[in-house]
């Protein structure tokens, strides 16, 4: 299930802890492997528990937590807009509103091309430029209706990679 290279690739992660504590590698390969399938269904989370030699409860507990991991299959591009005090008081909903409006979609939803998922997320510690949201990778602030046309525009399409949200890489 997982490719030999991305098992190559948890394994230079695993090495970056001691010896027996391969389990620290947990978030590192849940990206890894969802970088791979486009998202992290029980399968997966079975087959990083088994490279990891760590109980499939410990992969799900981390996968479930956070919000960089896609427990179903999402759109090509992902947008995780914060609605968390300092972008809602700086207008998220608003962006919130014009998004739903745009795409014809709400919060854990993607678009009926596969384009566009939205996720709504909590504080991206991007407070200072809010209202802010992570577009696949890339962290966008100060947004306004016509700044996130303009970003959803330019992104490439049709499908391609699978590209993944690490807000917290090793
Ligand atoms: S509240 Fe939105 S980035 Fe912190």
């Amino acid at each position: 299930m997982l490719s030999a290279q991305a098992q190559d690739e948890i394994r230079s992660e695993i090495e970056k802890y001691p010896k027996g504590h391969a389990r620290a590698a947990v978030m590192a390969a849940l990206r890894i492997a969802q970088n791979e399938h486009g998202w992290v269904s029980r399968d997966v989370m079975e087959h990083v528990a088994d490279f990891l030699e760590i109980e499939p409860i410990k992969v799900a507990e981390v996968a479930t937590f956070y919000t960089m991991y896609d427990l179903k299959p999402v759109g090509r591009h992902k947008i995780s807009l914060c609605t968390n005090i300092s972008c809602a008081l700086r207008g998220s909903e608003g962006i919130e509103k014009h998004l739903r409006e745009k795409l014809k979609i709400g919060f854990g939803e993607t678009t009926k091309d596969q384009r566009f998922t939205l996720q709504e997320v909590e504080c991206l510690a991007a407070c200072g430029g809010a209202p802010a949201a992570l577009i696949d990778t890339e962290y966008h602030e100060n947004l306004t209706p016509r700044k996130i046309n303009e970003i959803l525009d330019a992104l490439p399409w049709p499908r391609g990679k699978f590209e993944f949200v690490c807000l917290n890489p090793a």
